[in-house]
């Protein structure tokens, strides 16, 4: 079955079968034609997040919508809230340019309109608007049973190439001004409609080569972590309200190849910070990035790609970042270096290191500064587990590579989060002074287009580039009007920049 194409599959059989209670997904890593950046619903007028340029993997889910059932997948957000899929009739999707499917209401029975042009949401991304109808059809996820009149924007004006399914809160729903105020997202649905106990699922995004993570709305795989699962207290949105999966950050290290640790947060740094698999990188607070990004000896291509530049060999060096959360008590997931240096940008002969030059997965909110996310490049590293009901996250150490082991608990109706071991209760608030940014050198350019790459404080255990030698003299300084070529492979990341708006 063919479904890039977008095409009709036939309905599973219906089997009677009693719900196990959970339903466990397999999540497709895959590269969509069109880049994802911050996937994060922008609620107007309460924040902002800047860009990084990515190689904007996207965590996929099968869905069919519709009778008889439409095959498509869309990408996994906690994020955001809403389940949007692009129509047939979009222009992207006439041409064939529709990443993983698309949906012809006409072509199916159980389709009904609630709103016409009721659906538009737009994410962090300035212009990420996707528009349309709004409606409601049955759905079923990777073969669950049937959930009846889900409603679903079906986006005719598109910017993002395939849909999306946000597991976020109700609350933060985008179309949650439409007639009907909060709809039953597929979260509610599940449990409504009984293939699920409570409103609670967890993240297993997998290490960065494996294909597949997983999903389990529901349950906890106790196969997927090793050490303890500890419960974390969700922290408030800024408007007061938990809505968002925010949990208290309070303290972020780095350990190099000897062992050495350098705390890079400040004492006391008790900051809520977003999960969200929608994202791609990691964005954290001014202070603590720029102490990595000067570690890791990131230079700004300011006036090229907007990313972070770092040599590619940093993926065969030995270094681990340490995010700690809730407190006393709490947990701290360990990042290997080798999960942050992204996709290659600068091939050696534009970037001055035989390895060439490749992306740093991290970054900052930018002017706002006070503001973070941990994206894929944190949470592949990590076990999530997101409880609405009771306003709980709780994270364990990811246990790489156990895409096929199963073990699950299921969540019972109640509060208890099964199988932690603990729960750590400090508290975070998004910080409301901007620490002073820790400046992160900019670009150099030596002759016309050679870019020079930074020397790492941090002892990362690979032999330092090759650096200046042989390279003329060099034009220090340079501003972002150089006109560098970037590799072929910029093409996927022909993005720009990073202007953080912050729009309290
Ligand atoms: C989705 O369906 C396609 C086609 O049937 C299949 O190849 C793919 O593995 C499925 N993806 C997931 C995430 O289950
Ligand atoms: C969607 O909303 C945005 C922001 O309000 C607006 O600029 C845009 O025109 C809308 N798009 C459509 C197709 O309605
Ligand atoms: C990592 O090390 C291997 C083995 O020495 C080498 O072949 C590879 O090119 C290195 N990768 C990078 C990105 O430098």
């Amino acid at each position: 079955m063919n479904f890039l194409a977008g095409a009709m599959i036939a309905a599973l059989v219906g089997s009677c079968i009693a719900s196990p209670g959970y339903l466990k997904l397999d999540l497709h890593k895959q590269a969509p034609l069109a880049n994802r950046l911050v996937r994060r619903q922008s609620s107007a007028g309460s924040f902002d997040a800047v860009l990084t340029p990515n190689q904007g993997l996207e965590y996929l889910v099968n869905l069919t919508v519709g009778t008889p059932p439409q095959g498509l997948a869309v990408t996994l957000d906690t994020g955001s809230s809403d389940l949007w899929i692009p129509a047939a009739s979009a222009p992207f999707c006439k041409k064939g340019q529709c990443d993983f499917g698309s949906f012809d209401p006409s072509s199916s029975s159980t389709y009904q309109v609630v709103e016409q042009a009721g659906f538009n949401i737009t994410y962090a991304y300035p212009g990420d608007t996707d528009a349309g109808d709004w409606g409601s059809d049955t759905i079923t996820i990777d073969g669950s049973a049937p959930i009846d009149n889900q409603q679903i924007g079906v986006a005719s004006v598109l910017f993002d190439h395939h849909g999306v399914m946000g597991v976020g809160y109700d609350t933060n729903e985008a179309h949650n001004d439409g007639p009907s105020g909060v709809y039953q997202s597929v979260m509610d649905n599940l449990v409504k409609s009984g293939i699920i106990d409570r409103k609670a699922f967890s993240l297993y995004l997998n290490n960065p080569e494996a294909s597949t993570g997983s999903i389990v709305f529901g349950g906890i795989d106790t196969t997927k972590y090793t050490g303890d699962l500890v419960a974390l207290p969700l922290q408030p949105s800024p408007d007061g309200v938990v809505k968002e999966y925010y949990v208290a950050l309070t303290g972020v290290s780095f350990t190099d190849s000897t062992g050495k640790t350098a705390p890079l947060s400040p004492q006391g740094y008790s900051q809520a910070t977003l999960l969200d698999a929608g994202t791609t990188n990691t964005l954290l607070t001014n202070d603590v990035f720029g102490a990595l990004a000067l570690g890791f000896g990131a230079v700004w291509d300011a006036g090229g790609t907007g990313a972070y530049l770092i040599p590619c060999s940093l993926s065969n060096g030995t270094g681990t970042i340490s995010y700690s959360f809730g407190g006393e008590g709490g947990i701290t997931i360990q990042v290997p270096l080798a999960n942050i240096v992204g996709g290659q940008i600068y091939t050696p002969d534009d970037f001055d290191d035989p390895s060439g030059g490749c992306m740093l997965s991290m970054g900052t909110t930018g002017e706002s500064g006070g503001f973070s996310i941990l994206g894929d490049s944190f949470l592949r590293s990590a076990y999530a587990v997101f409880d609405l009901e009771n306003h709980v996250a709780a994270l364990a150490q990811a246990d790489e590579n156990k895409a096929s082991t199963s073990s699950i608990v299921v969540f019972p109706t109640g509060t208890a989060v099964p199988s932690a071991t603990a729960t750590a209760m400090a508290t975070g608030t998004q910080l409301t002074t901007i620490k002073p940014e820790t400046q992160v050198p900019e670009a150099s350019i030596s002759g016309s287009s050679l870019i020079l790459a930074g020397t790492p404080t941090f002892n990362l255990g690979i032999s330092s580039s090759t650096a200046i030698a042989g390279s003329g003299p060099s034009s220090l300084g340079s501003s972002g009007a150089c006109n560098h070529a970037p590799a072929p492979t910029a093409a996927l990341v022909g993005l720009g920049l990073a202007a953080g708006i912050m729009g309290l």
